[in-house]
C-alpha cells in the first residue's frame, strides 16, 4: 500500500519505518525541514533502539521523508495523522490534528478516486468523527464514506522499546466510520499475522488508547500512595508488600515448565513504587480524560487522584533527603536519570525536571548525568545545570546522589559509590538496587 504519515515524532517516524519494513511505500511529512534532511539521510533524529537500523535499510528505497504534504498525499491511498496532541492546561489541544485534517482535506479536493484518512494520535472520544471528518469534508467538498473512509488506529508502543513494539503488537485496533474504513486499516497490517485484530467504531478506538493509559497510572500512583503510608508507619519495605502482592493469583501464573515456578506479567512493574510517572503520553492523556470528562458532566475523580498522588510523589525524595542533609544549600547532589524511562532520550514530563528545579530552589550544586538525554537536558536548563559525560564523572564529590531513571547502567552505581570517600547517600527514586547494596541507602518506600 503506498502511505503517507504526518508527523515524524516517535509515533510518525517509527510506524513509518516499520511499515516501510514490512513492504508499504511510505512518506513521512513533516513541517520541520532539518528533521525531514536527517531522515533522508539515514539518521534518526530520536533516541530509539532499532530505528537507525531500519532507516539504513529502507530510506529511499521504500521509505522517504518529506515536507511536501500535498505531493505525498496526493501519491498515496492511505494519509495517517501521527502529529502531537498535548494537553493545554484545560483541554487536549487539537490545533495540529485540525491543521493536518485541513491539508489532507485541501489535497482531497483535487485527487481523484477513493482515499482513507486514519488517526494515529491519541485523541479524546469523539475527535475523529467529530473534529476530523468534519474538517476533511468542509475542506475537501467531499463526502466521507463515499469519497473518502475515516479510521483510527491508537499506537501503544512505549518509547524506547517502541520498534520491538511496534513489530510485535499485542493488539491492532482498526477503527473506522464503516466496513470499508476499516479494511483499510487492517489491511495495513496484513503483514502482522497471528495479532488480535479489533474492530470498533472511532470512538471506542480512542477510548481503548485512554483506557489503556488511565489504567497504567491508575496503578503507578495506586502503589505510590501506598509506599508512601508504608513509609511513614515505618517498618514496612514497598518491595517486599509489592512481592507480596505480585504472588497473588490474580497477579502471578504457574510456569509453562511445571516445576511450580511462577510467571508474573508485565503489568507487575506498575504495581511498583517509585518517583512517580511522566513522558509524553500519561500526564497529558490523564489530564486529558479527565477535563473531557468534566467538560461532559462526568467526574473523573480516581483519574483526577492518580494525576494528584503523581505531581506529590517528588516530595518523597526530598523527605528523604532531609533525613541526611537537613539543609540542601550549596550540596553537591548528582541527578542519575534525565529522561522519563530508561532507553530514550524522551524528558517530556519526566520527574527529573520537578526534582532538579526544586534542587537549585533550595540552593544545591546539582550535576546530572543520563546515557541518551544530555542534550535534551542542556536544551532544558541551558547553563544552569552540570552535566556530566560519564556516570564516574557525575558521582565526584557528590554529597547525595539520587537515581531516577532505570537505566541498565546505573547498575554499576553501588560498586562505584563503595570506591568513594567519603560515601554519599543515596536515595533510590525507582527502588532498582538492593538496598544492601550501598552503605547508606534510602528509597522510596523503605
Ligand atoms: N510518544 C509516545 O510514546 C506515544 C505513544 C503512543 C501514542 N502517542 C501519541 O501519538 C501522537 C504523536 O506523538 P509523538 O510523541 O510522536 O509526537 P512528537 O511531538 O514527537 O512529534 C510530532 C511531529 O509532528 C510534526 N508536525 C506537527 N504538525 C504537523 C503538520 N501539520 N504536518 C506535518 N507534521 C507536523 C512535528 O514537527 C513533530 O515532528 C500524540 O497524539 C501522542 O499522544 C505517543
Amino acid at each position: 500500500m503506498k502511505i503517507s504519515i504526518m508527523g515524524t515524532g516517535y509515533v510518525g517516524l517509527v510506524t513509518g519505518a516499520c511499515l516501510a519494513e514490512k513492504g508499504h511505500e511510505v512518506s513521512c511529512i513533516d513541517l520541520d525541514a532539518a528533521k525531514v534532511d536527517r531522515i533522508n539521510r539515514g539518521e534518526s533524529p530520536i533516541f530509539e533502539n532499532g530505528l537507525d537500523a531500519l532507516l539504513t535499510r529502507n530510506i529511499g528505497k521504500r521509505l522517504r521523508a518529506t515536507v511536501d504534504a500535498k505531493a505525498a498525499i496526493l501519491d498515496s491511498e492511505m494519509t495517517m495523522i501521527a502529529v502531537g496532541t498535548p494537553f493545554d492546561g484545560e483541554r487536549i489541544d487539537l490545533k495540529y490534528i485540525r491543521a493536518c485534517a485541513r491539508t489532507i482535506g485541501e489535497t482531497l479536493k483535487s485527487k481523484p478516486g477513493y482515499h482513507v484518512v486514519v488517526v494515529k494520535s491519541t485523541v479524546v472520544p469523539g475527535t475523529t468523527d467529530g473534529v476530523v471528518l468534519s474538517v476533511l469534508e468542509e475542506a475537501s467538498g467531499k463526502r466521507a464514506g463515499a469519497d473518502f473512509g475515516v479510521g483510527m488506529n491508537p499506537e501503544f508502543l512505549t518509547e524506547g522499546e517502541a520498534v520491538s513494539d511496534f513489530m510485535e503488537p499485542d493488539r491492532i485496533v482498526c477503527g473506522g466510520i464503516d466496513e470499508r474504513s476499516r479494511d483499510a486499516v487492517e489491511a495495513l497490517y496484513a503483514a502482522f499475522p497471528g495479532v488480535p485484530k479489533l474492530r470498533t467504531n472511532n470512538s471506542s478506538a480512542e477510548m481503548i488508547k485512554y483506557s489503556s493509559n488511565a489504567l497504567l497510572a491508575n496503578l503507578i500512583s495506586f502503589s505510590n500512595e501506598l509506599a508512601n503510608l508504608g513509609a511513614v508507619l515505618g517498618n514496612i519495605d514497598t518491595v517486599e508488600v509489592m512481592k507480596g502482592l505480585h504472588l497473588s493469583r490474580y497477579l502471578s501464573l504457574p510456569d509453562q515448565d511445571g516445576n511450580g515456578g511462577l510467571r508474573f506479567p508485565p503489568i507487575n512493574s506498575f504495581l511498583m513504587a517509585g518517583c512517580g510517572f511522566g513522558g509524553s503520553c500519561l500526564p497529558k492523556d490523564v489530564s486529558a480524560l479527565v477535563a473531557h470528562g468534566k467538560a461532559v458532566g462526568v467526574p473523573m475523580d480516581m483519574l483526577q487522584a492518580s494525576l494528584t498522588v503523581n505531581a506529590r510523589q517528588p516530595d518523597q525524595i526530598f523527605r528523604l533527603l532531609a533525613k541526611h542533609l537537613p539543609s540542601l544549600k550549596d550540596k553537591r547532589v548528582t541527578v542519575l536519570g534525565l529522561s522519563f524511562r530508561p532507553d530514550t532520550n524522551d524528558m517530556r514530563e519526566s520527574p527529573s525536571i520537578p526534582i532538579i528545579l526544586r534542587l537549585q530552589k533550595e540552593g544545591a550544586r546539582v550535576t546530572a548525568y543520563d546515557p541518551a538525554a544530555a542534550e535534551e537536558g542542556r536544551h532544558l536548563f541551558g547553563t544552569g545545570l552540570a552535566i556530566a559525560d560519564s556516570l564516574e564523572k557525575s558521582l565526584e564529590g557528590a554529597e547525595a546522589v539520587i537515581l531516577i531513571t532505570r537505566w541498565k547502567e546505573f547498575e554499576r552505581v553501588p560498586a562505584l559509590l563503595a570506591s568513594l570517600s567519603p560515601q554519599p547517600v543515596l536515595v533510590d527514586g525507582r527502588r532498582m538496587l538492593d538496598k544492601g547494596s550501598v552503605k547508606r541507602y534510602e528509597g522510596i518506600g523503605l
